[in-house]
């Protein structure tokens, strides 16, 4: 019997039961694909414009798959089933729901207990996920666990000696672990505790986080503006 793990990017693309995302512009296209009761996800860079795809895609491929290989065998990150071609990843499918789609009070504190774990352990494997400020990127698994998508952004721990890169990636762990304080301010805000109180007021001031936030948007506003339609 055929499965998804042999087909070529093109049949994958006919096998589509949901859009998760189109892609176009400087995204990807996240499809759900299905092949005799198997079902992954497909993550497609190949569908976003002509010059975002030929220099941004591969390279944001390549960059996913690494974090997912490093990562492979962590608890709450779907594996990496395959690369098809350099433009797209095969993924395992967590079928639940993002937290995006969850109404304020629909998260429990063992969610956030849980979630701190995970982030923790993608830490532990040496590998900060740097987009947990997009709730898209957070999932409640159908066993109500949380599930983490999306290493598109990620900064893998740097070598011992190389100091300026392993303050940077210790500076991003720990904006990883803000990314969960702030998801509890949105969705349970009196479980949060003192000190993450003081966490998020310390994130909106540090000017780290700023120019982060200000290089990002530059970054993306003008690769998009040279790279696609969109202008
Ligand atoms: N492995 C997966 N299992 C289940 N759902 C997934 C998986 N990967 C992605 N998704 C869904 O597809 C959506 C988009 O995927 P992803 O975040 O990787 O792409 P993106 O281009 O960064 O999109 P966005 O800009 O919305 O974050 C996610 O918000 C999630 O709902
Ligand atoms: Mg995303």
């Amino acid at each position: 019997m055929a499965s998804l793990q042999e087909l070529s990017l093109q049949e994958l693309c006919t096998r589509v039961t949901k859009t998760f995302r189109h892609g176009g512009g400087s995204r990807p296209e996240v499809i759900l694909v299905r092949l005799n009761g198997e079902e992954a996800v497909l993550k497609d860079f190949s569908k976003s414009d002509p010059w975002f795809r030929r220099v941004v895609g591969p390279l944001s491929a390549r960059r996913e798959a690494r974090a997912l290989e490093q990562l492979a065998g962590a608890r709450g990150v779907p594996r990496l089933l395959r690369r098809v071609g350099p433009d797209a990843l095969l993924l395992e499918y967590i079928p639940g729901t993002s937290v995006r789609e969850v109404p304020p009070g629909g998260l429990t504190p063992q969610f956030f207990e849980r979630f701190y774990r995970l982030v923790d352990r993608l830490h532990e494997y040496g590998v900060a996920h740097c987009d947990l400020r997009s709730q898209g990127n957070i999932l409640v698994g159908a066993d109500g666990e949380p599930h983490v998508v999306d290493f598109a952004a990620n900064f893998k721990r740097p070598r011992s000696w190389n100091f300026p890169a392993r303050w940077m990636y210790a500076k991003l762990c720990e904006a990883d672990r803000v990314a969960v304080a702030r998801l509890k301010k949105s969705h349970a805000p009196k479980l949060l505790t003192e000190a993450e109180n003081l966490s998020l007021a310390r994130d909106r001031k540090t000017w780290l986080e700023r120019t982060a936030r200000f290089i990002g948007k530059s970054v993306r506003n003008v690769s998009r503006w040279l790279l696609t339609k969109q202008g």
